[in-house]
């Protein structure tokens, strides 16, 4: 057993939990207006259950549907019309060995009026938080001493309708900017009486709602509550206050789980996102340190870390060194479900790590599923089950050994095909390997290694240095030819683009070292902003010039967010609407709205975008009875896009 600490079981209330893992709470969109998970979401959650999660808890559930929906997609516990699907999801869950586990929740001020749960309520126009007040121009009352009690009698309630549906645990959503948050910080709790003042009258709220759970369920129902044991933003509480909240809850919640974060009514509220959910420029385990404090001042009670783990070692020396009893992952178990099963037999070097891109979350707010970058199948668990047949074994034929190209040849062989996989070049991985010594990439360029080694351990016949020709891919006789030929940068026409101090990004990315002392980088996507964040790591300055009024970042809204406010933090300066049209030894003239203006650097670096290899993907659309182009040349988009075409063309080959 490597990871004892990790995999040591822990009774809670009358229950065990077979691990120290537990899967965060995740919402999960596909839920309707009547409160009825879809298929597909029963689909995710079992998924993590099966994966050795000791319990799978369900996102954001709304106690009170008057005063506390935040969106028409929340279940609503308090008309009960999502018993049926509940108690499969529970039962789902379940049968697998995992305590299924369910988020309570009230929105308070940041409820939005007139919701309708249909057949129920309609949401009322007011807005109750813990004190009486104006927000971004929105007035909210001071939430009546009759409400506070019919909402704890709801909580209540809520979590004896779940225990009867199967659940086996609930969590209190005490953090992240809600209700019971918005009761537990000075900054919005005003009142002056027993809900308000102090600590432990802020915290009574929650402390009662504990209570009246336990009275429903039984003292042995194991009640979770999740806080923000700092509220991190300038102006917020911090860990002592925190630990103070904590030490609150001693004796009535059966777990403390220490998320950070609420930035309500502060200037620096958009920077809480990413804190709560640590993008990619944070370390790993960032925030475990203030479930450490706490647990450092509460020894009697089940102390909760979550933020940015994935390696089972550093979560097992959490839990061994005492800084938190119980580790929580959300994108963790989003990219690898079955993390806490390889992690038990040894097999860590089969982990898919999160890359912490926020792929996920944005294509829940944007797109309204959240689907991973590298494991297209979260959240498609039954779409790719139905093509999980017996097939009809053929020669596939894989172009590129790019993120696409591996992807393709891995899954086409794990199904029994003969595959021959053809790179171009001496190293698989694409273009993206340039990446490989950005810190904040890490885990990125640890995936592109693990597809590597999977190849090696695999049958696949991997051919480097071979440019396939149409007559090359006649020749090999394939049923079928994947063509994942990827993009190039596209090289911008300006003067003085041929300079001996003009790099494209790649290159600056492969060897940093032929970057000058400054640079200036045009382009402001993803390619050109992290380009210069990670130049300004490594003691170079950098500027941004984009063509554009905007950034670049509509494949994923909050990396662009993360992006932006890294680029703040480092005083990276961007400048907008700025056209480069000169470029000479001393750096670039550009075409700004304030005229014509000069930036001077030793280098300059373009990052204006990817072209496809479209048509040399399209030659060998006739040598092979079956041919598929996937990834960068069809069209240049992410590393979600190529996974994902790449391995569901993969999966549906022999099919018939
Ligand atoms: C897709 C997605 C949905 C989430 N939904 C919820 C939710 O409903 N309630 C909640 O408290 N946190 C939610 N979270 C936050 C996670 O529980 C967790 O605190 C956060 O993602 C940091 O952990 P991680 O680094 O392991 O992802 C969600 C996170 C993700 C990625």
């Amino acid at each position: 057993m490597k990871y004892p600490d990790l995999f040591r079981p822990i009774q809670i209330g009358d229950t065990l939990f077979r691990n120290r893992i537990f899967s965060a709470p995740t919402g999960h969109p596909d839920v309707s207006v009547d409160g009825e998970f879809s298929e597909d979401a029963v689909a995710y959650y079992e998924r993590k259950a099966q994966g050795g999660a000791a319990a799978v808890t369900l996102g954001e559930a709304i106690v009170d549907s008057r005063y506390g929906k935040r969106h028409p997609f929340q279940v609503s516990l308090d008309c009960r019309n999502s018993l049926h699907s509940l108690s499969q999801i529970a039962d789902r869950i379940r049968r697998h060995g995992a305590v299924p586990s369910l988020e309570l929740q009230h929105s308070g001020m940041k409820a939005t009026p007139g919701i309708v749960t249909p057949g129920f309520c309609t949401g009322s126009d007011i807005l109750y938080g813990p004190s009486a007040m104006e927000l971004n121009g929105v007035r909210i009352q001071e939430m009546p001493e009759e409400l506070i009690y019919e909402i704890i009698e709801k909580f209540g309630n809520a979590a004896a309708f779940l225990k009867n549906c199967g659940f086996g645990m609930v969590t209190i959503h005490a953090g992240h900017g809600w209700m019971l948050n918005q009761f537990l910080t000075s900054r919005l709790n005003r009142r002056g009486d027993r809900w308000g003042g102090s600590t432990e009258n802020r915290a009574h709220f929650v402390v009662e709602i504990c209570d009246a759970i336990h009275r429903t369920c039984g003292r042995g129902f194991p009640v979770e509550v999740r806080i923000s044991a700092s509220e991190i933003i300038e102006g917020g509480y911090d860990v002592h206050e925190g630990i103070a909240i904590a030490q609150q809850l001693r004796g009535h919640a059966d777990i403390i789980h220490c998320s950070v974060g609420c930035g309500i009514g502060l200037p620096e509220e958009y920077r809480t996102f990413t804190l709560t959910h640590p993008c990619m420029f944070k370390e790993d385990g960032v925030n475990v340190k203030y479930a450490a404090e706490v647990k450092r001042h509460i020894t009697d009670t089940p102390v909760a870390a979550v933020g940015a783990m994935t390696d089972p070692g550093m979560m097992n020396e959490i839990i061994a060194s005492g800084q938190a009893d119980i580790v929580e992952m959300a994108r963790g178990l989003i990219c690898d479900p079955d993390l806490p099963i390889k992690a038990r037999e040894g097999r860590e070097d089969e982990i898919v790590h999160c890359m912490r891109c926020l792929s996920c979350f944005s294509n829940l707010k944007d797109r309204g599923g959240f689907w991973c970058a590298l494991n297209p199948i979260t959240n498609r668990e039954r779409a790719f089950a139905r093509t999980n047949v017996h097939v009809t074994r053929k020669k596939v034929l894989v172009v590129g050994g790019g993120i696409a190209g591996m992807q393709a040849a891995l899954t086409a062989e794990k199904k029994g095909h003969s595959v021959i996989l053809c790179e171009k070049t001496n190293r698989l991985g694409g273009h993206i390997t340039c990446e490989s010594g950005v810190p904040f990439k890490k885990h990125l360029s640890e995936y592109i290694e693990q597809q590597i080694r999977r190849l090696k351990r695999s049958s696949v016949d991997v051919r480097m240095n071979v440019d396939v020709t149409p007559e090359y891919a006649r020749q090999i006789g394939a049923d079928v030819v994947i063509a994942a030929l990827g993009a190039v940068p596209v090289r911008p026409d300006i003067p003085g683009i041929d300079g001996t101090n003009v790099l494209c990004a790649d290159e600056a990315y492969a060897d940093p070292g032929r970057v000058g002392r400054s640079a200036v980088i045009l382009g402001a996507g993803f390619v050109g902003t992290e380009l210069a964040i990670y130049l300004k790591s490594l003691g170079k300055s950098a500027a941004v010039l984009e063509m554009a009024d905007h950034m670049n970042v509509s494949s994923n809204s909050l990396h662009g967010q993360a992006v932006d406010i890294k680029l703040r933090e480092e005083k990276i300066p961007v400048f907008f609407s700025a056209k480069a049209v000169q470029i000479d030894a001393a750096g670039v003239l550009a075409e700004t709205p304030e005229g014509p203006r000069r930036f001077d650097a030793e280098t300059v670096v373009y990052a204006v975008g990817q072209k496809a290899l479209s048509e040399e993907a399209a030659a060998l659309y006739d040598c092979a009875d079956q041919f598929y182009p996937v990834g960068d040349c069809v069209r240049p988009a992410t590393i979600s896009d190529a996974n994902l075409t790449a391995m569901s063309v993969a999966q549906n080959i022999g099919r018939i």
